[in-house]
């Protein structure tokens, strides 16, 4: 794919949907606060929200971080490139807004071919949040991005369906422990192995610390419950294992079940139905990201 003008335009200080593995992203060259102020307008994002700071490499990582504790360089070179991001201390390079005026960054080396490509040509790190407006479900095709966002991007860059469907875990190691702010595809379990055990998450208040923590957000339009919905209303049945009239079937394995997640709420919020019930998922370990995204979209 000839990405030539994709880099030219983020050079330039605009804004470019990308495919990454998880979501696709609503990029801006992260070293220009210009350009990362864009981002904020096109979501109505509340810019106490800090964005997820890609990068092509652990070097360029630790061009960015003030600190990069062995937590760090442990987690990313198990799980780099991947799903998996890591709050570290920033170094001034990356502007306050990308941060929400934190002194951490979120990095995140991404596994697609294209997003990797596409920091290394234009040899800056991309700030890229997911690419939806704010509390919607994150986009997980091309086609997603542009009904919602597609007049305020300069380009969205085509690169298919994401394979993995929800967004990245998000662990800060900028603490004497590390924690788990947001839950992902690579299950706590697997961080552990690495880290040992994770620490639990204390709002120090201030800045939003993740705004994927906000209650309600990952949401359709129709009122989606976990569980039995209210009897009145006309609505549609997203089952694992209880087959309902009319319903949409999931995979019964939780990767599976991530990936399809985000579209397959979309399908049904474009039926008009009163309601989506959703039969709960297991009480899992493996379970874990799609139960928080879940019961976030259940939110009201
Ligand atoms: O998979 C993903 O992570 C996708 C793709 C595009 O990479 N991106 C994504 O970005 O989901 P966004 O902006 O929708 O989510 C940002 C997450 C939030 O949960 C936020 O709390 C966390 O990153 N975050 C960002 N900077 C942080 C910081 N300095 N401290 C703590 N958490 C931070
Ligand atoms: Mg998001």
């Amino acid at each position: 794919m000839d990405l030539s003008l994709a880099a030219m335009l983020l050079r330039r200080g605009e804004l470019v949907a990308i495919p990454t593995e998880t979501v696709y992203g609503l990029a801006a060259n992260a070293l220009d606060a210009a350009a990362v102020e864009k981002i904020f307008a096109a979501k109505g994002r509340p810019r106490t929200s800090p964005l997820i700071v890609h990068v092509d490499s652990i070097g360029m990582a630790r061009s960015l971080a003030a600190d990069w504790p062995p937590a760090a360089e442990a987690l990313a070179r198990r799980f780099w490139p991947g799903p998996l991001t890591l709050v570290v201390r920033k170094r001034a390079a990356i502007p306050d807004i990308a941060t929400a005026g934190l002194p951490t960054v979120a990095l995140r080396m991404p596994a697609h071919p294209i997003a990797l490509e596409l920091i290394r040509a234009c040899g800056f790190p991309l700030a890229a949040p997911s690419a939806n407006p704010f509390t919607e479900l994150s986009p997980t095709t091309a086609e997603h991005v542009r009904p919602a966002l597609g007049d305020r991007v300069a380009m969205v860059v085509d690169g298919g369906a994401c394979p993995v469907g929800i967004e990245s875990a998000v662990v800060s190691v900028a603490g004497a422990t590390p924690v788990l702010l947001r839950p992902g595809s690579i299950s706590r379990e697997r961080i552990e192995e690495v880290v040992g055990p994770l620490g639990e998450f204390v709002s120090t208040g201030g800045a939003d610390p993740s705004p994927g923590m906000h209650r309600r957000h990952y949401s359709p339009r129709t009122p989606l419950y976990l569980g039995d919905p209210p009897p009145e209303g006309r609505g549609v049945w997203l089952y694992r294992e209880r087959a309902r009239e009319g319903g949409i079937r999931m995979p019964s394995d939780a990767e599976g079940y991530a990936a399809r997640l985000y579209e397959t709420l979309r399908e049904l919020d474009l039926r008009g139905a009163d309601w989506i019930a959703v039969e709960p998922p297991p009480d899992e370990p493996e379970w874990e990201a799609v139960r928080d995204r879940l019961t976030r979209a259940a939110e009201r």
